[in-house]
């Protein structure tokens, strides 16, 4: 049996599956997350690795000699430091904080994006980890002297349950301290942000034997011996779980964030620097376009707003392309393809008729726009797109996936494991333990379709006028959301 781990940004989710890829049961711990300051989100690891141990302690109770591997994906581009004992000296500074934008200023303008993108084929985002690393050094300065180690969020937990300290392509691709092109470290980024590449995890394959449990750890949870491969960045290991491989494919996850995920067999680079030029997990590459508020916006909007739970209220609304109000998803700033830590989120169009319906379904339809966006990014550069794999919690509800089949104009296709980045990490986790030769081989044979959605030419083109008023709406805001 293999073990899938899902390092999220609310949960750990976790399962446990046969060589057929049938998932034989999940558990899901959750952990806080920190809002301290304006822009700031953090977590603190210690909370990560005790939620894993005791989800891993039920996931595998009573069959405990039967793990043989297990692998780990995880939230991206998080930043972890610890001290010359490995002790954590900082909560883990998140992919979703903005507070590093005065440090993007200072790489993107005065180191420049041409130089950056020769360096690590991406620009500075306040997400990626690199930034922060340089925010660290600017503000806490004592704290950033002490650090000694440098790592991912899931790298950390294999760093835990191993210790072996290790990461590998599609997370280290996100640091902005990594040359995606050649797959090693940049020694330009390294010096730029004033650490050396020993305080940083060795690169593996994702799928690669990179160490074993801990013996003491293994006797804790009645496990024998288990190999465990380095995983992936959560993206990169939800398009493996759902076969998204290889060349020319695509998926999107409507998770706490939104990404759209294109595969490709070579190196390349959007020439606008909207998407992000990554590795993948199965030795290719891949663009992404990142949205930093997805389900999150339509949970935000349903349980704190509206003060319910009930998801299934506006799954009686029609996908029909008629929707007076526009909302814009930016509730934690933007990343693809805007760049914009200023904005936020917008209701715009109501008038004494407007339901409580039509907001929630302008929330939907919001996300898919803002999906749009980072679409017509990879459209532009000549990439055709008209089929995409869905995944992530707004996957599950059939109204948003037909909002998004008309608003992208694609096929939405659904597979049979809807648990995206845990899945992908249970099948890297088969192909380090030499149950397939390659991540290929394995998702070929574990991964199938479900379900297809196809887009109405009628619907997609109202959806696609109000795109158009999507579009000019943030247009007309960006000014106003700086002030
Ligand atoms: C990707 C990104 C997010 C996180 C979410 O660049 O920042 O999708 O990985 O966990």
């Amino acid at each position: 049996m293999y073990i899938g781990i899902d390092l999220g940004t609310s949960s750990v989710k976790m399962i446990l599956c046969d060589i057929k890829g049938t998932v034989i049961k999940s558990v899901t711990k959750e952990y806080p997350i920190y809002f301290p300051s304006k822009g700031y989100s953090e977590q603190n690891p210690e909370d990560w690795y005790e939620k894993t141990i005791e989800g891993l302690k039920e996931l595998t109770e009573g069959c405990g000699d039967k793990i043989k591997a297990l692998s780990v994906a995880g939230q991206m581009h998080g930043l972890v430091m610890l001290d010359k004992d490995d002790k954590v000296i900082y909560n883990a500074i998140l992919w979703n904080d903005s507070r590093s934008v005065d440090e993007c200023d200072y790489l993107n303008n005065t180191i420049g994006t041409e130089r950056l993108t020769e360096m690590t084929a991406n620009i500075a985002f306040p997400g990626f980890t690199a930034p922060k690393i340089l925010w660290m050094k600017n503000n806490k300065k004592e704290i950033f002297d002490r650090c000694c180690k440098i790592m991912l969020p899931k790298d950390y937990i294999v760093y835990r349950l191993t210790g072996v300290f290790c990461t590998e392509p599609s997370d280290a691709s996100g640091l902005l301290l990594f040359d995606v092109k050649n797959k090693c470290y940049s020694k330009g980024m390294l010096d730029i942000c004033g650490i050396s590449e020993d305080m940083l995890p060795v690169v593996y394959e994702s799928y690669a034997p990179a160490g074993v449990v801990k013996k003491e750890i293994c006797d804790l949870l009645g496990w024998s011996s288990v190999t465990v491969a380095p995983g992936a960045g959560d993206n990169a290991g939800a398009a493996v779980g759902m076969g998204v491989v290889g060349k020319d494919m695509c998926s999107v996850s409507l998770g706490t964030s939104g990404t759209v995920f294109i595969t490709s067999d070579h190196f390349s680079v959007d020439n606008k620097n909207a998407l992000h030029s990554f590795a993948h997990a199965d030795s290719n590459f891949h663009l992404m376009g990142c949205i930093l508020s997805a389900a999150s916006c339509n949970k935000w909007f349903l349980e704190d707003v509206l003060k319910s739970r009930d998801y299934t209220e506006v799954e009686k609304a029609e996908c029909n392309g008629e929707n007076p109000v526009t909302f814009l998803p930016y509730l934690m700033g933007e990343r693809s393809p805007h760049n914009d830590p200023y904005a936020r989120g917008a209701f715009v169009g109501m008038s004494m008729d407007t339901k409580r319906e039509d907001m929630l379904k302008a929330v939907m339809e919001g996300v898919c726009y803002a999906l749009r966006d980072c679409v017509e990014v990879a459209r532009e550069q000549g990439i055709a797109i008209n089929e995409v794999r869905v995944c992530g919690g707004g996957a599950k509800s059939a109204l948003w996936c037909k909002i998004l089949a008309n608003v992208l104009r694609v096929k939405v296709v659904k597979t049979n494991c809807s648990e995206g980045p845990s899945f992908g990490a249970a099948i890297l986790a088969m192909v380090a333990s030499g149950e397939f030769k390659s991540v290929k081989e394995a998702t070929d044979g574990l991964v199938k379709v479900t379900e297809s959605i196809n887009y109405d030419e009628d619907i997609a083109k109202k959806y696609d006028k109000g795109y158009e008023k999507f579009a000019d709406l943030y247009k007309c805001l960006k000014e106003w959301y700086k002030k």
